[in-house]
């Protein structure tokens, strides 16, 4: 089965949409979107299934991933997609501010890597993909906190990469450059300008390429890949 965190919206809901239409059975987490999560099962038919998480719960991951086992589903897959952005300079930045990014987009992710590894280690392999972001390669004003939680969720994959590696269990990344969804849509339009300002490509990053990308890492067409970080950018951090 695949796990996918934060599936309600944005990059999360188009991918288990994708992995629905070709037929393949998701299970995915929401946070507050709760109609949202009901939208999805919908649209797809009964083929994905949501749960509740709230990443910032240290027992979260842990019951979940119990619950799914009560229920019988072994964690092959995991797309750890969820995550909450934070803008402004660092300088203006509150302890509060960089707590509540680092628990969502990094201890949240770790808790919820760590808890499906009994999982794959019970089906003898498995692959994670971990949604990263620009930010951790480029120095972007006002991203400081963010990028800083992207950072740490980057340096993990790599480590767990090795760690895992003996077991069959790859651990890969993507790093997905501007996309509009609704993390994005309350920037200024001259924000989104200056975040798309180095892209090469003139039609920016497609939301086809990020659940592409995904979808190959997770795929046994990526069988000799792991601790990679796939930069789908359209060629902005050249
Ligand atoms: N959009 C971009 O330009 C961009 C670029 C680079 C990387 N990314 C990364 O891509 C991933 C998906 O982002 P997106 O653009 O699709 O954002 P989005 O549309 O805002 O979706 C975020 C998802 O995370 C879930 N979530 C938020 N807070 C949570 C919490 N406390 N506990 C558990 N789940 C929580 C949301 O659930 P509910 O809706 O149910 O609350 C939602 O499903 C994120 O990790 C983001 O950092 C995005």
């Amino acid at each position: 089965m695949i796990l996918v965190s934060g599936g309600s919206q944005g990059i999360g809901r188009s991918l288990v949409e994708t992995l629905a239409a070709t037929g393949r059975e998701t299970v995915f987490t929401y946070h507050s979107g709760s109609q949202r999560a009901r939208q999805v099962e919908a649209a797809t038919e009964g083929r994905a299934r949501g749960f509740p998480l709230d990443l910032r719960d240290p027992d979260g991951p842990d019951a979940l991933l119990t619950t799914l086992h009560d229920e019988g589903i072994c964690v092959r897959h995991l797309v750890n997609n969820a995550g909450v952005s934070h803008s402004g300079l660092l300088a203006m930045t509150s302890d509060q501010d960089l707590e509540r990014v680092l628990q969502v987009n990094l201890m949240g992710s770790f808790r919820l890597m760590r808890a499906v590894i009994p999982h794959m280690l019970r089906l003898r392999g498995g692959s994670m993909v971990n949604v990263v972001s620009l930010a951790t390669l480029r120095a972007m004003p006002g991203q400081g906190a963010y990028a800083a939680s992207k950072a740490g969720l980057l340096a993990m994959t790599r480590t767990l990469a090795r760690e895992m590696g003996r077991k069959r269990i790859r651990v890969n990344a993507v790093a997905p450059g501007f996309l509009p969804t609704g993390m994005t849509s309350g920037l200024k339009p001259e924000e989104v300008k200056a975040l798309r300002r180095h892209e090469c490509l003139p039609d920016g990053v497609s939301m086809t390429s990020v659940v592409g990308a995904i979808l190959f890492l997770l795929s046994d067409d990526a069988a000799s890949v792991t601790g990679q970080c796939l930069v789908i950018d359209a060629g902005a951090s050249l």
